[in-house]
């Protein structure tokens, strides 16, 4: 492959000797053409580029490589001096391979490499002696996920650097990071965020940054105090980003005599005591957030006088005190406010009109009800309202007709009640879960992407025309008295992946047209009767099926197997990410949470639904959780039962299968959970080690059977007896597989509601959500970024 790219692209070269040199005769020519020298280089750079898209089609003979994609040459002379073959934005074309630096490094007149948001694998750097002469000044190779760069030593050579972007490649082989980036000379902007970078080097005293204006050191894992050089950088530091760090220990004072900061971000870490009192002297500071860490105190009245602030978050932290409107009168720029999780008692006056117009302001989790703050009202270009979990009860029509312009609306954990069948609500993002509404649902418009309403007590139908919100991805109704039949047709929301209609009072026919984008489907604890299409089984990503508790009838569709996602899919759907945010919300709680898997799930429990299973449920070997308790099944369980094999949680019971036990359970090694009780099954009880952990309640009720751990004997006639006790596994476990939709609520809950104790949390979600590839994820992740830079 290596030696015909080659090949070629030697043919290439002598062809285009001959043109260029001709072309160029022509002087008047507007055109100008390529370096022979530089052309020679971009084809040797371009031998261990993989282009699974085809992006670099134009780097052929049958153009001058001025012309080439991502090329720029100077208008005169021809010498290249850009290369820009940065893959965001719309098109995701991206380039894989090895990025050959020394090859570029030929290019004398290269000042500009942006290669960032690709899938690098392989940096080849120049030789240590290798003698190079560059003007190379922008230099981002951020975003190559999967590029780790052991050596950095090459880089000292490059004095002429300015902006150098390294984020997201680890880096932390190279453990005298720090001190190469130092001998550069010209740099200004240096950003290295999420490099696992862990030495930060707190102790040195001095780093000679000379010319440097922006450090992003954010998203690494230093496990260490502020460092003492970053208090005396350079004095025209403008921005220090070292959110997500692991850092520890006081805010040092020293810190406030850079005084041309104008971002400082330090949130998300463990800092301790206290805001310096003196904070105002920062008097260029425009962005200032160390939210979630552990700060203490008031907020020092200096911070009135940072009249330039734009961004103040401070959230998530353990502040008190009085907080009163005066102390925000200068702040006529501040556009977004992070107040959230804290102990202020807030004391703005009733008639307060601030100065500012904020487009993002969060209050999530502090005390603020019973009625809507009325200042917020005041607010008219907000685009972003986190009032959850702030004890409002009750929120007036007026008040209602702003909110309902607001593009993220986060009122989840009131106790708003109320009938607002009349508000129309226009947002993207609509959290009004845990609360007391009442009467219909609001309309809602198409934009809606996330819909959570939840545990209130709405009733009657779904929204009209709800079947064509094709921005849809998320929603969640669950816990309503919502009745009514589903739309026949669902087809048009074509992205709608995670469906909770549980707990309501549904009925008619579950839809035999519904999303095929859907991953999770739960309709359980409603009336839906009829049999189960076997048009579902043509939601080849579906990977949690939950209609447990219907008066659903018929035969199991002999088709499950068709769903994919249950046969072969992976984890990162779903559960990949619910998985994550579980584990992270968990973390920063302390709380001990046992790994459970969310996904792969399939309950039809209590329903009348008859016949046999169908051998396909067996194929659907990805599962971990099969409920099809409390049912007219019958039929013998045929020996591929044993083809679950990542089945954690197994229940037949109260059913009317006979037969005998086949063997092959015994070959289920993950499975915690079985319960065969109150069937027909008979003969002798198969044994396996796994199997031994169940008592004889996975097994009563069914008077043929016989052996251990039943008292019967299979030899001689005995009595069939009952344990005594229950078992003895572990209940919290048990209590999660008893209902993995209940489980799976608290997971969504999650999402609108417990997010707000962390903003950073948020945003890690929204992430995570766009770090999967998958175009759904990138709209809400998008949206959600663009709203943030504003
Ligand atoms: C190149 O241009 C020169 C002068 O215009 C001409 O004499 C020569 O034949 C051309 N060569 C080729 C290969 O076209
Ligand atoms: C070349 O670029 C420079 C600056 O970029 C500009 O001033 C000049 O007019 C350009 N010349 C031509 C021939 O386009
Ligand atoms: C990279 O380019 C240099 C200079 O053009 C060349 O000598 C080297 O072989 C190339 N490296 C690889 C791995 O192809
Ligand atoms: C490129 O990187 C991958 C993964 O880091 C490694 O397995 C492979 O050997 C590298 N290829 C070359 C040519 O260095
Ligand atoms: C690098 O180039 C400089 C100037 O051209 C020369 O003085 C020096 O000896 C060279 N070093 C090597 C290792 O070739
Ligand atoms: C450069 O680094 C920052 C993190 O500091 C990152 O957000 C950004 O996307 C990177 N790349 C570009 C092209 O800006
Ligand atoms: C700041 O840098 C100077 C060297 O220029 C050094 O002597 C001093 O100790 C540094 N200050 C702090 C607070 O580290
Ligand atoms: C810092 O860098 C400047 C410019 O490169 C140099 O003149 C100075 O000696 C350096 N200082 C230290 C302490 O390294
Ligand atoms: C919700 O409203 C009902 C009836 O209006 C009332 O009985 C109940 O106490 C309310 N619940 C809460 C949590 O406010
Ligand atoms: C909604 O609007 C209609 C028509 O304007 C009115 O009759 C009805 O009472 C309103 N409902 C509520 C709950 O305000
Ligand atoms: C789906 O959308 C198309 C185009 O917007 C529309 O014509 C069609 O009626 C919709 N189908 C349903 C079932 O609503
Ligand atoms: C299930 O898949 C098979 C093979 O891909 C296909 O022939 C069959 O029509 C599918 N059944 C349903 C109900 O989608």
């Amino acid at each position: 492959m290596l030696a015909f790219s080659s090949h070629i692209s030697i043919i290439l070269l002598l062809f285009l000797h001959a043109t260029t040199f001709n072309i160029s005769i022509c002087t008047n020519h507007k055109v100008v053409h390529c370096n022979e020298k530089d052309h020679m280089a971009l084809i040797m750079f371009k031998q261990n580029i993989i282009d699974p898209f085809n992006k670099l089609s134009t780097w052929s003979s049958e153009h001058d490589c001025c012309a080439w994609e991502g090329i720029y040459c100077h208008n005169t002379t021809g010498r290249v001096t850009s290369l820009d073959l940065y893959s965001l934005g719309t098109e995701s074309k991206y380039l894989e391979g090895e990025i050959n630096l020394s090859a570029l490094f030929q290019l004398e007149f290269l000042n500009y490499i942006d290669l960032s948001y690709n899938f690098f694998t392989n940096l080849s750097i120049p030789f240590i002696h290798y003698n190079f002469t560059t003007r190379l000044q922008y230099l981002d190779l951020s975003g190559n996920d999967g590029l780790h760069i052991d050596n950095l030593n090459w880089l000292s050579q490059i004095s002429s650097l300015k902006y150098l972007n390294l984020s997201n490649i680890d880096i932390h082989k190279q453990t005298k990071w720090l001190h190469i980036m130092a001998l550069l000379p010209s740099l200004s902007e240096l950003r290295l965020s999420r490099c696992k970078l862990t030495n930060i080097y707190p102790s040195l005293k001095y780093v000679n940054f000379t010319s440097l204006v922006t450090l992003d050191l954010s998203q690494n894992n230093f496990s260490s105090k502020l460092p003492h050089w970053l208090v005396n950088i350079t004095s025209d530091i403008s921005e220090i980003s070292l959110g997500g760090s692991n850092l520890h220990g006081e805010i040092p004072l020293s810190l406030l005599n850079l005084q041309a900061l104008e971002l400082l971000d330090l949130s998300d870490n463990s800092l301790s005591g206290s805001i310096p009192s003196s904070i105002g002297k920062l008097s260029s500071l425009n962005y200032f957030d160390i939210s979630s860490n552990f700060l203490r105190g008031n907020l020092p009245e200096s911070i009135g006088q940072l009249v330039k602030l734009n961004t103040l978050r401070i959230g998530n932290n353990r502040f008190s005190g009085v907080l009163s409107d005066t102390i925000f009168s200068k702040l006529s720029n501040l556009r977004t406010l992070d107040l959230s999780n804290s102990n202020f008692e807030f004391e703005m006056d009733t008639n307060w009109i601030p100065s500012f117009q904020l487009s993002e302001i969060d209050l999530g989790n502090t005390f603020q009800g019973p009625n809507f703050p009325s200042w917020l009202s005041t607010q008219i270009s907000l685009e972003y309202l986190d009032i959850s979990s702030t004890g409002i009860s009750s929120i007036e029509v007026d008040v209602w007709n702003f909110v309902a312009g607001i593009d993220n609306i986060y009122l989840s954990n009131n106790s708003i009640s109320g009938d607002i069948s009349n508000i129309t609500l226009t947002s993207t993002i609509i959290c009004l879960d845990h609360n007391n509404f009442t009467g219909r649902l609001p309309r809602m418009t198409a934009n809606a992407a996330y819909v959570d309403v939840s545990h209130n007590s709405f009733s009657e139908g779904l929204p009209n025309g709800w079947e064509n919100w094709n921005e849809l991805i998320y929603m969640n109704m669950e816990s309503n008295k919502l009745s009514g039949e589903l739309p026949l047709d669902m087809s048009n929301m074509t992205i709608l992946e995670f469906m909770h209609l549980g707990e309501n009072e549904l009925s008619g026919k579950i839809p035999m047209s519904m999303p095929l984008s859907l991953k999770l489907m739960i309709l359980r604890s409603n009336q839906f009767v009829g049999h189960i299409p076997s048009q579902l089984c043509g939601l080849t990503s579906l990977s949690i099926l939950d209609l447990a508790h219907n008066k659903l009838s018929g035969p199991i569709p002999h088709c499950l197997q068709n769903i994919t996602s249950m046969v072969s899919g992976e984890t990162n759907s779903v559960a990949y990410f619910l998985e994550n945010i579980f584990d992270l919300i968990m973390k920063r709680q302390e709380l001990e949470f046992k790994y459970i898997g969310w996904s792969h799930n399939i309950d039809l429990s209590v329903n009348n639904l008859s016949g046999e299973i169908p051998s396909g449920l067996f194929r659907l070997v990805k599962v971990r959780s099969m409920n099809l308790s409390h049912n007219h099944l019958s039929g013998k369980i045929v020996k591929t039962i044993g083809d679950l094999k990542n089945i954690e949680s197994l229940d037949l019971s109260y059913n009317q299968f006979a037969g005998e036990i086949p063997q092959s359970i015994s070959g289920l090694t993950f499975l915690e959970s079985f319960n065969l009780s109150y069937n027909n099954f008979s003969g002798q009880i198969p044994q396996g080690p796994q199997l031994q952990t169940f008592d004889a309640w996975s097994y009563v009720g069914n008077p043929e059977l016989c052996g251990v751990p039943l008292t019967k004997k299979c030899t001689k006639e005995e009595n069939p007896s009952m344990p005594k006790q229950h078992s003895e596994s572990d209940p919290f476990k048990e209590s999660l597989y008893l209902g993995m939709g209940v489980g799976f609520a608290v997971a969504f809950w999650g999402v609108c509601g417990s997010l707000f104790f962390n903003k950073t949390l948020r945003y890690t979600y929204f992430r995570l959500l766009s770090s999967v590839p998958d175009r759904i994820y990138v709209i809400v992740a998008v949206k959600f970024r663009n709203f943030r830079r504003t």
